[in-house]
């Protein structure tokens, strides 16, 4: 399987890592795109863009508007944007394909391959609640990164793995061995 999964600028770039290191270990192909923003976000948070290189199949500049994740002849499973910026969801939502997170993305809708944001801005506005609609109605997964309580978690790990697990199941991988394992079955 191949899947694409970018980083933008918002907070919560713990997510972004986490899927990669969950794609890895279950031997998907990641094609990965880091915005400028999402890289200093990274040094905020403590996040080292190494680690990101070195988990990544292939790893593209956001400005590489050339590169092959912009045509709809690159095949693959579906595409993840964790953590999702206000400013690069409303790119998707509106068109303004200038970067080659929101060319992917907008490609990947209109191949109607599976796009899922972990959008992440707290509170919301009007003009992002509308933008979420739009994303929904294109065929966009908004997936804010929010915790599930229900699931006992026992560390910040617990709650990022979680969600993780959620967003990458949503492109149909298997990841019953993250989720369903020994540890969380009661928690289900
Ligand atoms: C430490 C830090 C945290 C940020 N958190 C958010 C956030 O949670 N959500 C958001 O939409 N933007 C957030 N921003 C602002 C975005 O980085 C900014 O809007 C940027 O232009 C997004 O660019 P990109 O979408 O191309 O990555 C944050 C910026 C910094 C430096």
């Amino acid at each position: 399987m191949k899947v694409v999964l970018a980083f933008s600028g918002a907070s919560g770039q713990i997510y972004g890592l986490k899927i990669l290191e969950i794609l890895r270990n279950l031997n998907v192909e990641v094609h990965t795109i880091v915005s400028d923003a999402a890289k200093l976000t990274m040094e905020v948070e403590g996040i080292e863009f190494s680690d990101i290189e070195k988990l990544s199949f292939r790893i593209y500049s956001n400005e590489d508007i050339g590169a092959c994740l912009s045509s709809g002849s690159f095949c693959h499973n579906g595409m993840i944007i964790a953590p999702c910026s206000i400013k690069t969801a409303s790119s998707i939502a509106y068109g303004i394909t200038d970067t080659l997170i929101s060319r992917a993305a907008d490609v990947t809708l209109k191949e109607r391959r599976p796009l899922v944001l972990l959008i992440r801005e707290t509170p919301l506005h009007t003009n992002h609640l509308r933008t979420l609609l739009r994303l929904s109605e294109v065929g966009a997964i908004v997936m804010p990164p929010v915790p599930a309580f229900y699931i006992k978690p026992k560390s910040l790990e617990d709650i990022v793995e979680y969600t993780a697990c959620r967003a990458i199941s949503l492109l149909g991988v298997d990841v019953e061995h993250y989720v369903w394992n020994d540890k969380n079955k009661d928690k289900n």
